[in-house]
């Protein structure tokens, strides 16, 4: 496959599996918190990962950085297989792969100043000569929007926003080629949160950094993201270009996020543990439009074919139910 046609970083049938709480005998009672997923995320794109809590988002992330090792699947990105390599061979590439996490004060040493947060990287990875480390770092402070005074302040002494800000800045002091977001623009205020989004587009655009956004709130996805996903029980439901999926979405969960038509979500992921068919499609159990071949396999995203460029759908109803809807609305 060519790096264009591969992306920036490539995930393939990855799986992350957790002890515990599994579907059946056959999986040994593992979860599978990621299940068979593949996607790609291009240079440059900032790609959205939506679903409810527990659908294994947070997982995707942390395994692609390889916080967590895949129990299945490949995770491809300049080269190499990061799903195989040991610690040690990993050190290259993770200066390469950044996260930005939700709750930015928890992920602060309180007794080091901004100065220090933002140097420490530096240092670390030898970005630069010791005497350019000042120089870097009121660069860094500037790129996030904060003027040079911040540098001798304390985690404690700043807001929610100007956190997230230093946060960002020290993802970006190692110019990553993707910088993973985990609902970092959850806990903050609706204003700051727009001044948050609009830094992230601006950064992007600027540095051409790729962007996974992980996040619960559909709004900001839509805002912000050139591709979204859809993620249930670990399994990547639906796939495509953000206007595709929140314009024509195909699949009956994200009609159910989005609250369109009458697919409204009753109960919650934590609740639909334990599907009743382990074999089938995992959304099965809470699909209002389920039929007995559901319970066969969970259906394999395919492209949605009449709407093209990318977006894909793991149903088998999707063009039952597009026609059905269709019908639905002339009369
Ligand atoms: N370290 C872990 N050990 C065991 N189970 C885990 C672990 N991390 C996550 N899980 C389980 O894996 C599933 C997916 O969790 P994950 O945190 O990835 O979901 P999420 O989509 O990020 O949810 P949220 O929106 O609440 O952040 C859940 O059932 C969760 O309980
Ligand atoms: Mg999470």
């Amino acid at each position: 496959m060519t790096a264009a046609a591969s992306g920036l970083l490539r995930l393939e049938n990855l799986s992350v599996t957790f002890p515990g709480r599994g579907l059946g005998p056959e999986s040994s009672r593992r979860l599978r918190a990621v299940d068979d997923v593949t996607l790609h995320i291009a240079p440059g794109e900032v790609l959205g990962l939506v679903g409810e809590s527990g659908s294994g988002k947070t997982t995707l992330a942390k395994a692609l950085l390889r916080l967590y090792r895949p129990s299945d699947g490949r995770i491809l990105f300049r080269g190499a297989d990061l799903a195989a390599l040991g610690e040690r061979a990993l050190k290259p590439f993770r200066r390469d792969l950044q996260m930005v996490f939700q709750d930015p004060l928890s992920s602060f040493n309180p007794r080091q100043t901004v100065f220090e947060a933002l140097a420490t990287p530096l240092r670390l990875h030898k970005v630069c000569a010791r005497a350019e480390i000042a120089g870097r770092v009121a660069e860094l402070l500037a790129q996030v929007g904060l003027s040079p005074s911040f540098r001798d302040r304390f985690p404690h002494e700043l807001s929610g926003g100007q956190l997230q800000r230093v946060a960002i800045g020290r993802a970006l002091a190692l110019s990553p080629s993707l910088l993973v977001a985990d609902e970092a623009v959850s806990k903050l205020d609706v204003s700051v949160r727009a001044q948050i989004l609009n830094l992230l587009k601006d950064i992007r655009e600027r540095h051409g950094v790729s962007i996974l956004f992980i996040t619960h709130d559909l709004h900001v996805a839509r805002y912000l993201c050139d591709r979204v996903g859809v993620m249930y029980f670990g399994k990547l439901v639906e796939l495509g270009g953000t206007e595709r999926v929140f314009g024509q979405p195909r699949h009956p969960y994200t009609r159910a996020l989005l609250g369109t038509l009458e697919d409204a979500l009753g109960g919650g992921i934590e609740e639909q543990i334990a599907p009743p068919s382990p074999a089938g499609c995992r959304y099965a159990s809470r699909c209002r439009h389920r039929i007995d071949a559901c319970g066969a396999a969970h259906p394999a995203l395919e492209a949605a074919a009449d709407a093209g460029g990318g977006h894909a759908v793991a149903c088998i109803r999707w063009r039952a139910l597009l026609d059905s809807h269709t019908t639905d609305k002339s009369e």
